[in-house]
């Protein structure tokens, strides 16, 4: 089966949420006491409870025979097999086989790299490898963008560490981005990591030059830059070129935004060391194992999967937030920006027609508890409702000692449990008048003050926040996009949407340089391209 709309479910579920009307979540609860536990799943130690989902058996049934009818059991076992899945570019999209146990001989380049990896790694770690003035390295920059960026940047700010090598990201091409961080560091003590993919990406390579310059101009002649460049990348030609010696290579069929269990992974290492690296991809590994051998009905990342479906193609909801309650995982809106969105913000089938049914919504949010006192506001009154997926790792014993910990979980856990209630009516009416309104007044503020609650959100309980946790999580969630891209039958592995901004940026570059005659673009474009020019003197 491909088309969704040809499934014998997608009617059956277009008609479940027809006749869930208005129908409460808090009816749901009340007319069954084992809802919560009936619809919670676990694995690898995370919990997803999916129980305030505006989902009964008869809809949890449907959205299984939906799984089911979409193949995706089948194409789950292609990807683990490592078959070309990625079918506009004719590849494998392989992740999985970076985090394997199987030492087979097809997985045997992956061992290589992740044994030099680790030699290197370590190398930095010990004092071993020192800079161009015989000095140990105190802090590793990492420069790449988007799927070389936001995964270790993600996974290094998680599992924070103040031993050096301190690790650093840059992704930016504005030139504040680069010029703060390298404000704080000595030349003769940095690291740099150019991460790309292509290393053909103009950002990344406009900051590794700049990057470049500055360990020059601190007294390092053109034979030190090996000791503190190195890049991680699959185009080897491309890496000489740029005049670096030492390169770690990944493969195609590891797709940018499922990278950082490969090389892309290099700065998580240096920064973190050998052992968090390999729990890292053992936290991965379990969920791989997790989401291949577990029915449908008890399997967490297809649960991720389906109820983000219901939400979006039954019940209308567009918008997804995700909202960790952890300071240190507030880079995972934007890391699941680009897993989601980028995998899956199709328009075409996987045989390049017209996609039938609406595909990924729109991803965003930022960590609690800030973000309730920023937009939650919408979340609870707005008139466009939002789904979620809440974020809570749970602290050791001994840290819930902490009152700031005790606030922590107990906001996650009270935004999630007003999004559903809501405020009854009655209840706050009787507030009201006990604190003296009545008439016009009391309406007014009635009307001010309630909200219907049935705002449907997912908590995901991680044990605790560690590497082998983040690894499940990440591993997760990079399962849910492939479930959802594979039942709405889009191509979750390319993305070929960004390339003509790219090639236009190209030519921009051109037309804002001095003394070049601009090329015709569009009216507004051109006169922007004037206003800059002017503005710049050219
Ligand atoms: O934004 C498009 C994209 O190709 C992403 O898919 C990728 O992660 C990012 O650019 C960086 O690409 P590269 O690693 O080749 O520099």
């Amino acid at each position: 089966m491909s088309d969704p709309l040809a499934t014998r479910s997608w009617p059956r579920l277009e008609a479940l949420a027809h006749a869930q009307g208005t129908r409460h979540l808090t009816e749901l609860f009340a007319a069954d006491e084992t809802r919560a536990p009936r619809y919670t799943v676990t694995a690898c130690g995370l919990t997803l409870d999916y129980a305030k989902q505006r989902i009964d058996d008869e809809t949890r049934d449907a959205l299984l025979a939906l799984f089911d009818e979409q193949g995706v059991a089948a194409a789950r076992e292609a990807m683990f097999a490592g078959e070309p899945i990625n079918t506009s570019e004719d590849r494998a999209a392989w992740h999985v086989a970076l985090r394997a146990p199987d030492t087979a001989p097809m997985y045997a380049p992956v061992h290589e790299v992740r044994d030099a990896m680790a030699a290197f790694a370590d190398e930095v770690r010990s004092g071993a490898w020192t800079g161009f003035d015989g000095q140990t390295i105190t802090d590793v920059v990492n420069i790449g963008i988007g799927g070389s960026d936001l995964g270790p940047r993600f996974v290094c700010e998680s599992l924070v560490t103040d031993e050096p090598p301190r690790p650093h990201f840059v992704a930016n091409v504005d030139p504040h981005d680069l010029d703060d961080t390298l404000a704080g560091l000595d030349p003769a003590r940095t690291l740099v990591i150019v991460t790309s993919k292509s290393f053909g990406t103009a950002e990344t390579l406009a900051n590794a030059r700049v990057a470049r310059q500055w360990l020059i101009a601190a007294g390092a002649s053109e034979n030190d830059v090996a000791k503190h460049f190195v890049a991680v990348s699959t185009n080897e030609e491309k890496v000489r070129a740029f005049g670096i010696q030492r390169m770690f290579g990944f493969w195609d069929w590891v797709g940018g935004r499922y990278s950082l269990w490969s090389a892309v992974g290099l700065s998580i290492m240096v920064a973190l060391g050998v052992e968090r690296f390999a729990a890292l991809l053992a936290g991965a590994r379990a969920m791989d194992q997790h989401f291949r051998e577990t029915p449908a009905a008890d399997n967490l990342p297809v649960w991720l999967a389906l109820t983000g479906i219901w939400n979006n193609n039954f019940l209308g909801l567009t918008s997804h937030c995700v909202v960790p309650y952890a300071q240190r995982m507030a880079h995972l809106p934007s890391f699941l920006q680009q897993l989601e969105m980028e995998s899956n913000g199709k328009s075409v089938t996987r045989e390049g027609a017209p996609a039938t049914v609406a595909t990924v919504p729109t991803i965003w949010g930022s960590v609690g508890t800030n973000a309730q006192h920023a937009y939650f506001q919408m979340l609870h009154q707005g008139e466009l409702a939002v789904d979620l997926d809440f974020i809570l790792p749970l602290s050791s014993p001994e840290d819930a000692g902490d009152e700031r910990e005790i606030e922590r979980v107990a906001n996650c856990l009270a935004q999630a449990e007003a999004l559903m209630c809501g405020r009854d009516s009655q209840a706050l009416r009787g507030e009201l008048e006990a604190e003296g309104l009545s008439g016009q007044a009391l309406e007014h503020r009635l009307a001010a003050r309630q909200f219907a609650g049935n705002r449907p959100s997912n908590m995901l309980v991680m044990d605790t926040l560690d590497a082998h946790h983040l690894g499940a999580l990440i591993a997760a969630y990079e399962h849910k996009a492939f479930v959802q891209g594979m039942i709405w039958n889009v191509n979750s592995f390319d993305q070929w949407g960004v390339e003509l901004g790219k090639a236009m940026a190209g030519q921009l570059v051109a037309d804002l340089a001095a003394g070049h005659t601009p090329s015709a673009h569009d009216g507004s474009t051109d006169r922007l391209v004037a206003q800059v020019r002017a503005h710049w003197g050219r």
